[in-house]
This record gives C-alpha cells, structure tokens and sequence, in this order.
C-alpha cells in the first residue's frame, strides 16, 4: 500500500472513490470545488496501481478560537467499499497528518464517528 499525494490525473478516481464510499456525489462534488484552493492537501492510497482511498485536507474557520490559529478540516475520507475494514483508512489519516505536519497549521479538526476517528 503506497500513500502519495494526489496528481492531476488522479482526479476522475478519487471522485469515483468518493461516490462509491458516500453512496452520493456530494462529497465529491465539495473536493472538486475545494480543489485548486491554496493550502489545500489531497491524498491517495494506491494498491497494486489502482487508486483504492481517497484524503482531503482544506483551512477551516473553527469558531472565535480561529482568530490567531490556522487550522485544517480533515474531510472526506473515503475508501472503496470493497477495500474497507483493511485499515487503508487508518494508513490514509496517519500519514496525511504527518504530511500536512510541515504545512505550517497548528491544528487540524474532524467531525465523524468517533469510533473510527
Ligand atoms: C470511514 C472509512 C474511510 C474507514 O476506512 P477503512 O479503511 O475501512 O478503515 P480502517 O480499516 O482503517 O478501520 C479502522 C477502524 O476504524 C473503525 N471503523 C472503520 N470504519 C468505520 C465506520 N464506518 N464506522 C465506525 N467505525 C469504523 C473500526 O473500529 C476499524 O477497526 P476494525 O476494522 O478493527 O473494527 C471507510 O469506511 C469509508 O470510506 N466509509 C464511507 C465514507 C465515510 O463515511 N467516510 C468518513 C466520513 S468523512
């Protein structure tokens, strides 16, 4: 399992992947619009060449405690339904965060299940 970063020819899979894993393109949509905003961080996970998880990194405004903090959202995570429970999902967010590390943003923030966060 290789986790890079995304290249522009990644762009058709990771919106597959995250139709298949949301069930609806909504999520897909938003990494779309996202895409291309400055700082914004996109991860996959690559398998035997086939592109099998998706990562997103964008700045968010996290309430008043934003004010003298750059902070990034982690969403959407996505892993095609067949590789999940594989923990391809798990590799994604430890190694996006570690990539993200050097940024230069002091926090990073997730709404989800905490189960799996
Ligand atoms: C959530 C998701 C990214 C997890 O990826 P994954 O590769 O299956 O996750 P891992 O194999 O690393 O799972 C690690 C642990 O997280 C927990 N977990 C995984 N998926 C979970 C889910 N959907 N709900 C609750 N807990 C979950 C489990 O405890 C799991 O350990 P276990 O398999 O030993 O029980 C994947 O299930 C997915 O794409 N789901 C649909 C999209 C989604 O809901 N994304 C998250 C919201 S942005």
């Amino acid at each position: 399992m290789d986790i890079r970063t995304e290249n522009p020819e990644d762009i058709e899979a990771v919106r597959n992947i995250n139709i298949a894993a949301f069930g609806r393109e909504n999520e897909a949509n938003l990494v779309d619009q996202l895409r291309g905003i400055a700082s914004t961080f996109s991860f996959v996970a690559v398998q035997c060449d086939r592109i099998v998880g998706h990562l997103f990194f964008s700045p968010v405004v996290a309430g008043k405690c934003s004010s003298n903090l750059s902070i990034l959202g982690l969403a959407p995570v996505a892993v095609l339904p067949n590789y999940q429970r594989q923990g391809i999902g798990t590799l994604l967010i430890q190694q996006g965060l570690k990539e993200c590390g050097g940024s230069g943003f002091q926090a990073v923030v997730v709404l989800g299940h905490p189960d799996f966060y």
